[in-house]
């Protein structure tokens, strides 16, 4: 049976992208895999965080990812601070990364943008990303597109270590989703939806009421053309409305396009809001009764004892061979 690893940070209320393009997957695969499903709170802190707002968060998404699907009976659900593996072989790792693979990462370049007071965890966010993966000798990664610098990276330093110290790692591949893959903002869709967005109305939270998902795909920004055509580079929110319908409903790309063929702007958009209060209606009513128990706080610590003791065996091996400890 193949492992699987994936991470979702608790930065925000998550949105209907980390839905399509990574939840969505995990429920999928947890069936007939090995599954690992972590809530990065470390990767939360590269950038500042309130700290009661952070706990909120690791808790709600640890709610959400079960809401959604997620049988603890069949994955490990579990919160990155609580295995402490995780640091210690990100530290690790640090050493056999070099600067200037960290210069190139895109995701770094555009959160620093330039400036210089950003803390330096965001700069090696990746060799912790590295650990997550590597230390479930995970065979698959998956992940929204955005995240396939991070995977190369992740399977550079694996393939080093194993070169330079004999065999330890299982180099990861990335699985990445047909349709929802990049979600693109409602309100600027040449730009990817992002939980951190200030324009609120950019995003759909997993958490947003009906009322509030149907104004913000209402208030999408499409063109002036007035036909729901796929074309990605002339009509980036149409676009991005025709694969927010086909990843909701399971469909293509083309049976969407041929289902609006006739249709105006203002049917289309009805219909897209439809199906993502449809998604998401029955996820928040079980979301609401699991925020409330201690059956969560059961499970995180359930999940991370079976983490650790995975974690800790392939940590102690890399010690190992590195040379550390007594
Ligand atoms: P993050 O919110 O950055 O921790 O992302 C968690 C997961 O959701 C990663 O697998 C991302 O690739 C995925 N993801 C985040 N935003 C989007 C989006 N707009 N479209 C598709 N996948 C996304
Ligand atoms: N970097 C990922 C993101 O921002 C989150 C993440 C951290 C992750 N560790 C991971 C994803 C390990 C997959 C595997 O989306």
């Amino acid at each position: 049976m193949k492992t699987i690893f994936s991470g979702i940070q608790p930065s925000g209320s998550p949105t209907i992208g980390n839905y399509l393009g990574a939840i969505k997957q995990f429920v999928d695969l947890q069936h007939d895999h090995d599954c690992y499903f972590c809530i990065v709170d470390q990767h939360a802190i590269t950038v500042p965080q309130d700290p009661k707002q952070l706990k909120e968060n690791t808790r709600s998404l640890a709610a959400l990812y079960i809401a959604s699907g997620i049988d603890p009976n069949k994955a490990t659900l579990f919160v990155q601070s609580d295995v402490s593996a995780h640091a210690e072989l990100g530290w690790m790792l640090q050493s056999m990364t070099y600067m200037g693979e960290l210069e190139r990462m895109t995701q770094f370049k555009d959160k620093a943008d330039g400036r210089s007071a950003v803390s330096s965890a965001l700069f090696t966010y990746p060799t912790l990303m590295a650990a997550d993966i590597l230390l479930y000798q995970a065979n698959i990664v998956p992940v929204g597109d955005d995240q396939t610098q991070h995977l190369e990276i992740t399977r550079d330093i694996a393939d080093r270590f194993n070169n330079r110290f004999g065999n330890t790692f299982t180099i990861p591949d990335i699985q990445i989703p047909q349709v929802g893959a990049r979600v693109m903002s409602l309100q600027e869709p040449t730009k990817k939806m992002s939980k951190s967005d200030e324009n609120v109305r950019g995003f759909i939270s997993m958490l947003d009421t009906p009322k509030q998902m149907e104004k913000k795909v209402k208030s999408a920004v499409t063109d002036s053309d007035g036909v729901v055509a796929y074309d990605v580079e002339n009509k980036p929110g149409v676009s991005n409305l025709l694969s927010l319908y086909a990843a909701l409903t399971n469909q293509s790309i083309d049976a969407s396009v041929a289902h609006f063929s006739d249709k105006r702007y203002g049917d289309f958009k009805g219909e897209v809001a439809e199906a993502v209060v449809e998604t998401l209606n029955p996820i928040q009513e079980r979301y609401n009764e699991l925020i409330q128990s201690t059956e969560l706080d059961d499970i995180l610590t359930e999940g991370a004892s079976k983490a650790e003791n995975i974690a800790n065996k392939t940590l102690l091996a890399a010690k190992d061979k590195m040379g550390l400890g007594k």
